[in-house]
């Protein structure tokens, strides 16, 4: 059960996939770092990114306030992970490390397969094993935010997608945001600013307190 003292430390996993937004994954971990800093929390962040993720940043230009290296896992380590029989099984190490799953940017492609129960990459696979009851208990929190064209986040598929992770898996959404899209397009859809996607990790955090 998560414990949030802060002596504890917290596992923080964060989910990039292949939305545009996650040319914003550094500005996010360096205010999320800071945040959990000011209120004392000690926390250790792992990252795991899609392959079309890291179309948009480079794993080697992240590091923490103590210029250590983050760790971001690929879909390629979950093999490189297991080669025979009683090896560790890289999503379900994963899975049980994390106290916190925040998915952001969550593409149209990953909330579909995440609605469907499809899991063919690490991320998919980390989430598609996560553990309901837990989540429901408030035990371990996923949190998710979506970031995609106004067209693809209206419509109707998105609306039945967004339903069945809030209200059958128990995620809690960070609502899109309305803006000037990267494409060009004007309209909702654009993943929340990253100060504002850490300060709802703040506040899920301190009711667990
Ligand atoms: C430049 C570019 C930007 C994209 N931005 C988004 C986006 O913001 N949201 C989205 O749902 N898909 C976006 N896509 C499409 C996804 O990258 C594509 O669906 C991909 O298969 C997602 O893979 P993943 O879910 O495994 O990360 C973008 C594609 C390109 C080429």
């Amino acid at each position: 059960m998560m414990n949030n003292s802060p002596e504890v430390s917290l596992n923080i996993l964060i989910g990039v996939t292949g939305s545009v937004a996650a040319i914003k994954v550094p500005e996010l971990l360096k205010c999320l770092e800071t945040r959990l800093n000011a209120i004392n929390k000690k926390n250790c962040i792992k990252i795991v990114a899609t392959d079309k993720a890291l179309q948009f940043f480079s794993p080697h230009t992240l590091a923490n306030q103590d210029s250590q290296p983050y760790k971001v896992y690929k879909d390629c380590d979950e093999w490189d992970h297991w080669k025979t029989r009683g090896d560790p099984i890289l999503h379900i190490e994963l899975r049980d490390w994390a106290d916190i799953f925040l998915i952001a940017p969550l593409d149209a492609n990953t909330l579909a397969k995440v609605a469907n129960g499809l899991s063919d990459n690490l991320l998919t696979c980390i989430i598609r094993a996560w553990d309901i009851s837990a989540t429901f208990q408030k035990q371990k929190i996923v949190l998710f935010a979506p970031a995609m064209n106004t067209k693809m986040w209206t419509h109707p598929i998105t609306v039945k997608q967004i339903c069945v992770v809030t209200q059958e898996f128990g995620f809690k959404q960070i609502q899109p945001i309305d803006k000037v899209l990267m494409c060009g397009d004007v309209g909702m859809g654009a993943m929340e600013e990253p100060e504002m996607i850490v300060s709802r990790i703040i506040s899920e955090l301190q009711n667990f307190d």
